[in-house]
């Protein structure tokens, strides 16, 4: 049996687990930092690094124990390297990189993207290669053809915001609270998504990529207007996000013959409505449907595990000397999106 520890520290959370070649969940350990972040309504870097410094040691003293294993019975040690916030991602990597040189055992440098993308084969093992993925987290939102560990060609991205960013924006605005996908969500649910028009960036375009800017704007309008309950922008703003999320899907679809499911992952995945309509989408593309459980959607270190024992697998390990990378593409060679900025 081959066991993978997994870290992650890219973001806001701190995560060590254990999961096996065969994607078996050992043990997972997550320690948020929500609390610490909230009084400025966003993710301090700084802080972050901190707090992944004081959580992650001990984060992984305690996966060991629930799996009642010591660090002599891991194999692989498998760390998040990018991309994030570097102060975060160093912690983690260099965490990962001083595990596998105590021990001898292999480092797996992981894409925190690819942990996200390859999260549903370890909730689903029938899961096959290719699928067709919409990533869509805090950081970012992408159409892309999975095909293998390390093998990704990328269909569409943003061309502004995320889809995530733009829900933590609205919850900003309509002071519903931090993290505000969650807000968002449970105030949709007491909203009508038909009270406030706001407007489908890019819907039935030709072009393949997502834009969310505009949309953001038209909230602060509506929320400014003082016309609208914070409910009924709320449940307005998600449908406009879904309706643009479904719209850009349901065209990559069309341009992915051969693709084995509709796959979803990511944080932004943890949505209920975003899910729902994903499932009907494949339903009328007569092809499965697959989403990991809300915990594996979003950030978690059971998927940096995972996506460590696929690369292993695939005799894909690490040299030490690997950097920490704020920014790095799921695929290099993918065509910069008109107007997109820094975003990968
Ligand atoms: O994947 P993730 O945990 O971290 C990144 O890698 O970015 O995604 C976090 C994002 C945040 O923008 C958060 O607001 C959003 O996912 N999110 C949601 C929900 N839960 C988390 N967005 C909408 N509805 C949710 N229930
Ligand atoms: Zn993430």
């Amino acid at each position: 049996m081959t066991i993978i520890l997994g870290l992650e520290s890219s973001c806001d959370e701190t995560a060590a687990a254990l999961v096996t070649a065969e994607g078996r969940i050992l043990a997972h350990r997550l320690a948020t930092q929500e609390d610490a972040h909230r009084p400025y309504g966003g993710v301090v870097p700084e802080i972050a690094a901190r707090a992944h410094v004081e959580a992650l040691a001990p984060l992984v003293e305690a996966a060991l124990a629930d799996a009642e294993l010591t660090l002599d019975d891991v194999d692989v040690i498998a760390a998040t390297a990018g991309p994030g916030l570097i102060g975060g991602v160093m912690v983690g990597l260099v965490t990962g990189k001083a595990l596998a040189h105590a021990t001898g055992k292999p480092l797996v440098a992981v894409n925190h993207l690819e942990g996200h993308a390859l999260s549903p084969r370890l909730a689903d093992p029938s899961l096959q290669f290719p699928y067709l993925l919409l990533l869509v987290s805090g950081g970012h939102c992408q159409l892309l053809h999975v095909r293998g560990p390390g093998d990704y060609a990328r269909l569409a991205t943003t061309i502004d915001d995320a889809a995530g960013e733009a829900f933590d924006k609205t919850a900003k605005l309509l002071g519903l609270g931090f993290p505000g996908g969650p807000a968002v969500e449970k105030a949709a649910a007491r909203g009508n998504s038909r009270a406030v028009r706001l407007p489908r960036p890019l819907l039935g375009t030709d072009d393949p990529h997502f834009s969310f800017a505009g949309l953001k704007s038209a909230v602060m309008r509506a929320a400014q207007s003082g016309q609208h309950s914070a409910q009924d922008i709320a449940a307005s703003f998600q449908q406009a996000v879904v309706d643009c999320l479904i719209d850009r899907t349901r065209r990559a679809l069309a341009a992915s013959p051969g693709v084995t499911a509709l796959v979803v992952a990511g944080g932004v995945a943890a949505n209920q409505a975003v899910r729902g309509a994903l499932m009907t989408l494949a339903t009328e593309a007569e092809l499965p449907f697959v989403a990991p459980p809300l915990w594996l959607c979003t950030d978690n270190a059971a998927m940096i595990a995972w996506a460590g024992a696929e690369r292993h697998a695939a005799g894909l390990v690490d040299d030490l000397s690997i950097p920490a990378r704020p920014r790095w593409p799921l695929d290099p060679d993918a065509e910069k999106a008109r107007g997109a900025g820094v975003k990968a």
